[in-house]
């Protein structure tokens, strides 16, 4: 097989939902059904989902170096489909967005009882700004949740997407009865074997006491309605991701997964072109391999300083041993060690394409956002990632003063690997750590210890609202204030730490002049 052909059959996306919605469910569902997995419950890490966050470390350490549920792989109708888990709750952290950066389009899952949650939104918001297509799965419909409508209408609302069935329930809870797909209006049953038939009429094809239950005659005119006034599809825009396919199902019960995934290998797109610094754009079919790195996870064993470095192929082909140029450096190395993830192992790589995301151990060398591209390939390196406005802030010091310069030394690196980030204040250059996760700052403080001998302290200065300034040279003395406090970022450049909306607005409209802006 050809190169051309590899690539387009690659499918990369991430899963985002909030947590509890169902995420690891379907993820598991998705991998019974290409056969990765022989049955549920193998998904790793889901259980360390629910652990607190002080346990975080225990279980990571436990786990070792073994991230098994963050990338997986599995085969389906023909297509190699890669997910990439974006953690929730406490292990939200900067990597749950830049896991964003690196795939094509975006599956999210939201629970029917609950709507669209505070960390859908965020995570959708990213998606949005990328344009990366958004495939929509509304989960527990075996169970009472809000009115399909209801739900088509928040994601419109709150999402500003516009929504297009590709299946409506029949039903719901006790009555759940199966889901209509539009595509061929066949009706797949949920408790029963046989799929019914819908006519051009809108009436069963066959007898079936279900047509004179109210349930479905309500399912049977909504879905009418649907057709009449909803939204047209339009494959342009899913591509853009201003129009969301949504399907309803219960990921429990193994129920609408297949209509799901048809639908998506039809739709989703093939490795996407990525940007570089200089404005060119990198097709992903190119002969010459390139990639870049978008996370790297530590190993949290004092004893083990290799790390894993995540990367996501732009274009052509990997196969292990090569040559391999770092960009930042120049340097070329050999890249033997490198590692593909399946449903419940990792796998040495041997070959790898665009789409595809593997695993590189990692002694120090790479950073979050670095370039690797084969020695032949012109000099280049792909557009840095977005940084993301953190809302979390900490006072840091080092415990001890005698290790004043470990402590920078570790800060520097642990910044620029994209662990958290630093700002100081402005005339003391006290630093400030912030991060969008809580889980950033557990991680900072361990490693510190662990890799660069510091224990820090660290007094949470709360949630703040980041905003930099467009016109800084306009910024006076007077503006800085306690609930308006004036920092420094790790390039110098200004930002104001909100004590909360209340004093965004306040200061907005006491000095209006002043153009504020957030980060992604
Ligand atoms: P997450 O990764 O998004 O956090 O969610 P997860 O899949 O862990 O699911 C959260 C809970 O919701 C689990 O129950 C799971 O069994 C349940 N769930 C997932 N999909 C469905 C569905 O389609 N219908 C129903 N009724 N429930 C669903 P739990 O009790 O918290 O965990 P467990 O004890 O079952 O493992």
């Amino acid at each position: 097989m050809d190169l051309t052909q590899e690539i387009e059959k690659r499918k990369t996306f991430a899963i985002i939902s909030h947590p509890d919605a169902g995420k690891t469910t379907l993820t598991e569902k998705l991998l019974l059904f290409g056969g990765a997995i022989r049955e549920a419950g193998t998904v790793k890490g889901k259980k360390s989902n629910k652990f607190a966050t002080s346990d975080w470390m225990k279980v990571e350490q436990e786990r070792g170096i073994s991230v098994t549920s963050s990338v997986m792989q599995f085969d389906f109708d023909g297509y190699k489909i890669n997910i990439l888990d974006t953690p929730g709750h406490e292990d939200f952290s900067e990597d749950t967005y830049r896991t964003l950066m690196a795939v094509d389009s975006a599956v999210m899952v939201i629970d029917a009882a609950k709507g669209i949650e505070p960390q859908t939104l965020k995570l959708f918001k990213v998606c949005r700004m990328r344009g990366i297509p958004i495939f929509t799965f509304i989960n527990k419909l075996d169970r009472v949740g809000k009115e399909p409508f209801e739900l088509l209408e928040e994601i419109e609302s709150t999402l500003e997407i516009e929504t297009y069935p590709m299946t409506w329930p029949v039903g719901m809870g006790q009555s759940f009865f199966g889901i209509i797909n539009r595509k061929d209006r066949t009706i797949n049953p949920y408790r029963e074997e046989e799929r019914l038939q819908l006519t051009d009429d809108y009436e069963l094809q066959d007898n079936h006491p279900i047509e004179a239950d109210e349930a479905f005659q309500t399912a049977v005119e909504e879905f009418m309605l649907v057709e009449e006034a909803g939204d047209d599809f339009d494959r342009e825009k899913i591509a853009t991701g201003d129009l969301t396919p949504v399907f309803f199902g219960s990921a429990l019960s193994t129920f609408g997964i297949e209509e799901f995934l048809d639908t998506y290998v039809d739709f989703a797109p093939m490795p996407t072109t990525r940007k570089t610094k200089d404005d060119g754009e990198i097709i992903p079919t190119d002969d010459a391999f390139r990639g870049f790195i978008f996370k790297i996870q530590a190993n949290m064993d004092p004893r083990h300083r290799d790390r894993l470095a995540f990367m996501r192929i732009v274009s052509g082909k990997f196969t292990r041993g090569m040559d391999a140029t770092l960009a930042r450096t120049g340097r070329k190395s050999k890249v033997t060690r490198a590692t593909m993830f399946m449903a419940d192992d990792t796998e040495t790589v041997n070959e790898a394409y665009a789409g595809d995301i593997i695993g590189l151990y990692d002694t120090g060398t790479y950073q979050i956002g670095d370039t690797l591209h084969s020695p032949d390939a012109r000099k280049f390196e792909f557009e840095a990632l977005p940084q993301f406005t953190p809302e979390l802030f900490m006072k840091v010091s080092a415990k001890n003063v005698m290790k004043q310069k470990h402590f920078y030394k570790g800060i520097e690196q642990l910044v620029q690997e994209g662990t958290i980030q630093y700002y100081k204040t402005i005339h003391t250059n006290q630093p400030i750590l912030g991060a969008v996760g809580q889980l950033q700052f557990e991680v900072f403080e361990h490693r510190m210890k662990n890799e660069y001998n510091t224990d820090v302290i660290m007094e949470p200065i709360g949630k703040k609202i980041a905003r930099w300034i467009e016109n800084e040279e306009d910024i006076t003395e007077a503006m800085n204030s306690p609930r308006s406090n004036l920092v420094l970022d790790r390039y110098d450049r200004k930002v104001f730490l909100f004590e909360n909306e209340f004093a965004t607005r306040w200061f907005t409209d006491k000095f209006p002049e002043i153009r504020l802006y957030s980060m992604l």
